[in-house]
């Protein structure tokens, strides 16, 4: 799995049977900075198709390392039955646009799963949102039938909360049948507040580090209402939100306010959390049951915030289930290309929008 936050590859290996999910081990490879800003540098941006191409196949490469490398002196690889890559997402419209007098929706992920099954020896499977898109989904979000799988409860309503790049949340009621499943995205995670922090020092740091710059300057109220008038957060489920929305052309236009950096990290941060609140308070219950994971919960400070801005709510993480925070979404795909495997549909049409269940996911052998 490698998110939005272009922060790097992560990979999970783990067991699956019929009914259980187990993860075994956990790695996480950063981007190398040449990386990071060369996948920026293609995500909605005007670029040479050399450009795509050749990343491309590079994080082909990079993504079979990171795969070798988690696994060494652990596991042997050929004791791995299957892989499932999300790959690297630069650009997706998941609703149509006019288009040479067509309805075009479109998505993108690179990373080639040739090189992968190659370097690898192992089967895998990729491309798990193009089906849904071509069903007339939006080709996301793909991980609340995994939330479904590992969270639903026979009395207890439970949401389940991911802030990466991106938050977005899956609200499972209590005995919920799948098509009962509300999950979308609440709008922005980390995703501004880290190109703030970019600004603040340069690049030396790439994240508010615990929340410690937001926890010492003063959130711009007026600021923040007009950025919570954004028409994204009165739209009806199913929606996406991503780095078109709520990437650099974003950040940059709170920086030209001239307001000072700290203060705009403090302000953003404030942004994801009440944005987060607002969803879970009109889409499930103040009193909800909210399992958080994604790289976002070690911001302590936007964790103490969440909390106070839930107080009846019961916020734990991913941990309390067995599942480590940082993993869920690489655990999420290992479960996805399975499901494909079984020659199970894993798209929720509710969640996505699609007009039907489909098989998600392209197959290369090993
Ligand atoms: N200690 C920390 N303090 C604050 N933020 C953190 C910390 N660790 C990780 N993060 C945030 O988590 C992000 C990565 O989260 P991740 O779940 O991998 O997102 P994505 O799925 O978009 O790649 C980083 O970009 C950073 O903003
Ligand atoms: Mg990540």
């Amino acid at each position: 799995m490698s998110g939005t936050s272009l922060d790097g590859i992560d990979v999970a290996v783990v067991d699956i049977t019929k009914t259980k999910i187990t993860p075994l081990i956990f790695g996480t490879t950063p981007y190398s900075r040449a990386v990071r800003e060369a996948l920026l540098s293609v995500s909605n941006g005007m670029t040479h198709t050399a450009v795509i191409a050749r990343l491309h196949f590079l994080l082909g490469e990079l993504y079979a390392e990171a795969i070798r490398e988690t696994c060494k002196r652990r596991i042997k690889l050929d004791s791995i039955d299957l892989i499932g890559m999300h790959g690297q997402t630069i650009f997706h419209e998941g609703t149509p646009v006019e288009y040479m007098g067509h309805r075009v929706a479109s998505t993108m992920q690179i990373g080639d799963p040739a090189l992968v099954a190659e370097r690898t020896g192992i089967r895998t499977i990729s491309n798990f949102r193009e089906r849904d898109l071509a069903a007339g989904g939006k080709g996301a979000p793909l991980v609340p039938y995994v939330d479904y799988m590992l969270f639903r409860h026979r009395t207890r309503a439970r949401v389940a909360l991911n802030i990466g790049g991106i938050a977005n949340i899956t609200v499972i009621p209590a005995a919920a049948k799948p098509e009962q499943v509300v999950a979308f995205d609440t709008g922005p995670g980390n995703m501004v507040m880290d190109a703030l922090v970019r600004k603040l020092t340069d690049g030396k740091q790439s994240c508010d580090v615990n929340g410690k710059i937001a926890r010492g300057a003063q959130v711009h109220d007026k600021m923040l209402d007009g950025m919570l008038r954004d028409p994204y957060f009165a739209l009806k489920p199913p929606k996406t939100a991503g780095r078109e929305q709520f990437g650099e052309d974003f950040a940059n236009g709170l920086a030209a306010t001239g307001v000072p950096l700290p203060d705009l990290i403090a302000t953003a941060t404030e942004f994801t959390v009440r944005s987060i609140a607002l969803a879970i308070v009109k889409y499930a219950s103040p009193k909800a049951e909210v399992i958080a994971s994604g790289g976002g919960i070690h911001n302590a400070f936007l964790m103490e915030r969440l909390s106070a801005l839930l107080p009846a709510a019961k916020l734990t993480t991913s941990a309390d289930f067995g599942i480590d925070p940082d993993a869920k979404e690489a655990i999420a795909f290992a479960a996805l290309a399975h499901e494909f495997v079984r020659g199970r549909a894993a798209n929720l049409p509710s969640a996505t929008g699609a007009r039907r269940a489909v098989l998600l996911g392209r197959d290369t052998p090993a």
